[in-house]
């Protein structure tokens, strides 16, 4: 062990990275969460999968925004002003197709994107201002559920109404009882008249899924990937990344892509400071993410049960990909 990487044993050792790293590895299957993806090298290569050819998602929910934006804002002001807000807005690039239409309802808007990246917000905020002047950037660095409550305790919007933005299909990225979960917790920030604009993208045919979640570039296997090389990096293991192998499937009864990392061989993986010794047999998975694929039925009970009414709802001619506004009871 190095002299220079001791002072920060007990550190690294309580981080939250070696919580999902003791729970999620030492159980079986073995899992990692989500959030791990997001360092500064995972959030650069989730921009980049958003530009695959194969990723269908980003490219098809902005045509239904370009198309339809107009009329989203007016439907959810209801004849009031109107502010924004969105939730994981990241650097905020399909928002601004409705900011545009906001300002060209009432002239001005005032904008909350809510994330735990403090520097996609900057971004997002400096951009923003740059290229639209009516829009007010009021960015909040927290997760949704705080990001709302501040939102909501601010108070400031009491006159007019509010739309929450939850697009890009990140609702299903967490399991059916979470999302439901998420959707409630908004909803109680909310007063009735108030509204959620929820993009989720739809079951289709499984082969174009699977490429969506597995490019022939290879982008999202090095997203996929970019876990191991940060446990390595920030726990001081040694994962080879080459000795696993990025799959995506598809499953069925879940109605869920999955994304997997396999170990391509029995190994044994090290994470000296937690005393750790990890073993994988050939074959053997790390299930890093759900993506799930929607139906009308299933996003409308969602909605009904998290306290929304559907107004309105837009699609590709595809279908593959559905945008509802849904206001809150
Ligand atoms: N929520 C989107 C989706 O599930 C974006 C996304 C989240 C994603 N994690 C991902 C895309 C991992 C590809 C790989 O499609």
């Amino acid at each position: 062990m190095s002299a220079i990487s001791l002072p920060r044993l007990p550190a690294i050792a309580s981080s939250a990275i070696a919580m999902e790293v003791l729970n999620g590895l030492t159980e079986c299957p073995k899992t990692l969460s989500p959030w791990l993806f997001y360092d500064q090298a995972g959030s650069r290569l989730f921009e980049a999968i958003t530009e695959l050819p194969e990723y269908y998602v980003t490219r098809t929910e902005r045509q239904i925004l370009a198309k339809h934006a107009a009329e989203i804002v007016a439907a959810a002001a209801g004849g009031r002003d109107l502010s924004i807000i969105e939730l994981g807005a990241g650097t905020a690039t399909k928002t601004g197709l409705l900011l545009d239409a906001a300002v060209a309802h009432q002239g001005t808007v005032i904008y909350y994107p809510i994330d735990v990246s403090e520097t996609a917000l900057e971004e997002a905020r400096t951009r923003l201002e740059s290229e639209m002047p009516e829009v007010t950037v009021e960015p909040i660095v927290a997760d949704y559920t705080e990001g709302m409550r501040q939102n909501n305790a601010a108070g400031i919007d009491r006159a007019g109404r509010r739309l929450v933005l939850y697009i890009g299909s990140s609702i299903g990225n967490f399991s059916p009882a979470d999302a439901l979960e998420v959707l409630r917790g908004v909803r109680a920030q909310l007063s009735p008249g108030d509204s959620l604009l929820l993009g989720t993208d739809m079951v289709k045919d499984t082969e174009m899924l699977l490429a969506a979640y597995d490019d022939a570039a290879g982008v999202t296997a090095k997203f996929n990937k970019n876990v191991l090389v940060r446990i390595n990096r920030e726990l001081d293991a040694n994962f080879n990344p080459y000795l696993f192998r990025h799959q995506a499937r598809w499953n069925e009864q879940h109605s869920r892509i999955e994304m997997h990392l396999e170990s391509v061989l029995a190994q044994k993986v090290a994470v000296r400071p937690l005393d750790l010794e990890l073993r994988f047999s050939r074959g053997e998975t790390i299930h890093t993410e759900n993506s799930y694929k929607f139906t009308d039925e299933r996003v409308l009970g969602l909605l009904t049960r998290a306290g929304f009414k559907l107004r309105q709802q837009w699609s590709d001619d595809q279908q593959w990909f559905t945008v509802y506004l849904a206001v809150a009871n």
